[in-house]
């Protein structure tokens, strides 16, 4: 049971939109649960958390959002469990990347107490949206906007701090297409790229929206300087299995570090299977498809989870993969992962949550 918290109000709805929803049957970001949190950063402290009905906000033009791009945010999920209860998985690492974002953006850091507490309150009041199908679960989203009406560039004083959430079936449904982008980046040395920054996504959609065009779901980056070692994708780590080995570039200054792949190296590790999180080159990558050594090749992210990738475009040339549905290790993997998510397999790292 929830202990409610002092410092977060509730206000609940009194028109559910819970009985006119299908929430096993929601495409991925359309449909928002009853409730969210509103917390505001204002005159040097975090206000009291609200809890209400899902609602729109009210800006003004001029909020420093609109403007100068101080938006982070995160993505989590939360599960049914197989004993009946409700199960987010790491929710302390979201919180503290969140943090880590907000502090390279010049944004207030949100206590984490006060986030966690929160997050799971505004679960149990909403967790008849959870949905029940193996596919499916509760995306989480908590954002962070400067909230200040002014248009001179410097760091706003005022934020808003929101999460909702949204039932949602898988991100991807088919294996995905992608070219590895040497020409466009995403994050440089010294940029924002480990953040998770807004404007790490506005920049990446005119490159993802040329890719799109000749046919690709996604971009492989690579780094800004040369270009020659694989970094991530747009929304996804990347993995890969060459010789039997699970090879994974580590997180870094330009490359998010994903909660999804550090559990997947973890598991990986603890099934006796190689692993080797180190740079990787492109012509690396391209020799092992040359070579018939590239076994599989998956991405690993929250709203991804595993990701099979079935195709690599590289200089205008495409190379069709081995059917994902043969490959054994993501395969395995990713059993092993949804089993620990829902609870159904013992969770020796202790990284389920219970609400
Ligand atoms: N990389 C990017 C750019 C992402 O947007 C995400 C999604 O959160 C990931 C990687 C995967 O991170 P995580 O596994 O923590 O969701
Ligand atoms: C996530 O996996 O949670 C993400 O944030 C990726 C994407 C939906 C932006």
């Amino acid at each position: 049971m929830i202990v409610q918290d002092t410092r977060i109000e509730i206000e609940k709805t009194t028109n559910s939109r819970l009985p006119h929803t299908d929430v096993n049957n929601c495409p991925f970001g359309k449909v928002f649960s009853d409730h969210m949190l509103e917390m505001d950063f204002i005159d040097g402290k975090w206000s009291k958390a609200y809890i209400k009905p899902y609602q729109d906000l009210v800006l003004s033009p001029a909020t420093m959002v609109f403007h100068y791009g101080q938006a982070i945010f995160e993505g989590m999920k939360a599960y049914h469990l197989e004993d009946g209860g409700v199960g987010l998985f790491r929710p302390e690492d979201n919180i503290k990347r969140m943090n880590v974002s907000a502090h390279r953006m010049s944004m207030p850091e949100i206590p984490e107490d006060i986030f966690f507490e929160g997050l799971k309150t505004l679960i149990d009041l909403d967790k008849g949206w959870i949905p029940t199908n193996a596919d499916s679960s509760l995306y989480i989203r908590p954002v962070m906007i400067a909230s200040d009406d002014f248009i001179g560039v410097k760091a706003s004083k005022n934020y808003k701090f929101l999460i909702f959430t949204s039932p949602a079936n898988a991100y991807y449904t088919e294996p995905v297409k992608v070219k590895i982008e040497t020409n466009f980046s995403r994050a440089c040395k010294g940029g924002t790229g480990f953040a998770k920054a807004a404007g790490n996504y506005a920049a990446s959609l005119y490159p993802a929206t040329l890719a799109r065009k000749d046919g690709y779901d996604q971009l492989i980056w690579t780094d800004s300087e040369t270009h020659s070692h694989v970094e991530e994708a747009g929304t996804m780590n990347v993995m890969f299995v060459i010789n039997g080995k699970l090879l994974t570039p580590p997180s870094s200054e330009t490359i998010l570090d994903s909660i999804t792949r550090k559990s997947v190296v973890t598991l990986a590790e603890q099934m006796g299977i190689p692993v080797e999180e180190r740079g990787i080159t492109v012509a690396e990558l391209m020799e092992s498809i040359h070579n018939g050594t590239l076994d599989e090749a998956f991405g690993a992210g929250t709203a991804a989870t595993i990701a099979p990738i079935s195709l690599i475009g590289f200089e205008g040339k495409d190379y069709q993969l081995a059917d994902p549905k043969t490959w054994k290790i993501s395969t395995k993997l990713l059993k092993e992962l949804n089993d620990i998510r829902i609870g159904k397999k013992e969770d020796v790292n202790n990284w389920l949550v219970r609400i």
